[in-house]
């Protein structure tokens, strides 16, 4: 496989560390020293799939191949616009696609990862030729905005890569996507309440809520054991990867695992002062911004690597 295009979408809306001061008890020194972030993109009305179609607008024009030639979409989100159809077949619907294979995944924010590891995998089985994996969230839909533990944490946006099939030369080096039950709850929203004529349930956990200690120690931990495998199984030095590009929820996150695979903070390429914690968007996000950077460069190593809710976490390397 080749990612031969890579694109993304924020929405134009701002809210500041700032800003937010005037909605909760924090304040800009708070949130910058304890999670690097500053700013967060959220929308004034374009919901997932429009940030989904926008990103592979993007993503399909650089790879130079019409939407009609993709064969595969994968969206992975937590934050669908509806529960049926899915985003994807939005997506499907919005580029004008008029037959391709599309489904939604939920790994939270490991699901670019995940995305990425199913779409290769089924492109190679079923023999196709393009596929769009996509990350894409309006978090701020699922956030309790009157929650400082939460609401300073997360932004909307998405990210996308067009994937071509190639048995010679492939980019993939390495990928391995795992998850472990989350026995305290550490990380959950709420969905539906269930109701029926039989039953009726009192639904008083929408909104997302984290123990943020534990998600920090699972994090370092998962991160770490995760890419540490990757390394060894590969037979890659943690110091001849070129970037490691991390699911963004904290930049002390990113110092802690540079620090413990000792490689220089420097090969973590970051946007979590901009944008927050993206979810599953947050990896095709940087992916792209490297991109347009011309920082990607054939034949660099790239470690791309995601944790998040289920308790789930995955591992990529890439020669690009
Ligand atoms: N502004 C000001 N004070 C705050 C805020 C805020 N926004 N939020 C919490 N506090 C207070 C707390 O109430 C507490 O006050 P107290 O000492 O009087 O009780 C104090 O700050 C310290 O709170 P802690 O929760 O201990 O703060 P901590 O240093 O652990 O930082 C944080 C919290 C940033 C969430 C950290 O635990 C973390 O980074 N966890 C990782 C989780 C994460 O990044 N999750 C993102 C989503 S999950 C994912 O993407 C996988």
């Amino acid at each position: 496989m080749k990612i031969v295009g890579t694109g993304s979408y924020l929405p134009k809306g701002v809210l500041s560390n700032n800003d937010l001061q005037a909605l909760v008890d924090t304040s800009d020194e708070w949130i910058a020293s304890r999670t690097g972030i500053r700013n967060r993109h959220l929308t004034t009305g374009e919901n997932t799939s429009i940030l989904a179609t926008k990103a592979a607008q993007v993503a399909l024009e650089k790879a130079g191949i019409e939407a009609d030639e993709v064969d595969l979409i994968v969206v992975a989100t937590s934050t669908p616009d509806t529960f049926i159809p899915g985003v994807s077949h939005q997506v499907l619907k919005n580029l004008g696609i008029k037959k391709a294979m599309a489904f939604d995944l939920n790994a939270a924010c490991t699901g670019f990862v995940y995305g990425l590891d199913v779409v290769e995998s089924l492109m190679r089985l079923r023999s196709f030729k393009y596929g769009l994996v996509i990350g894409a969230e309006a978090l701020s839909k699922m956030v309790d905005w009157e929650d400082r533990d939460t609401c300073v944490l997360f932004g909307d946006g998405a990210g996308a890569v067009v994937i071509k099939q190639q048995a010679e030369a492939s980019q993939l080096l390495y990928v391995k996507c795992t998850a472990i039950p989350d026995t305290d709850d550490a990380l959950f929203s709420g969905g539906l309440a269930m109701n029926n004529p039989l039953y009726e349930e009192v639904q008083d956990r929408f909104y997302v809520q984290m123990n943020g200690q534990d998600v920090f120690k699972f994090a370092v931990s998962s991160v770490c054991e995760s890419v540490v495998e990757a390394l060894n199984e590969t037979g890659i030095e943690a110091l001849a990867v070129d970037y490691y590009v991390l699911h963004q929820a904290n930049s002390r996150i990113l110092s802690y695992i540079a620090k413990k695979l000792q490689v220089p903070i420097s090969t973590f390429y970051s946007t979590i002062a901009q944008t927050g914690n993206t979810s599953a968007a947050s990896i095709p996000i940087v992916l792209n911004e490297m991109n347009e950077k011309g920082l990607l460069k054939k034949g660099m190593k790239i470690v791309l690597s995601g944790f998040g809710a289920g308790l789930t976490y995955g591992t990529i390397i890439l020669e690009w």
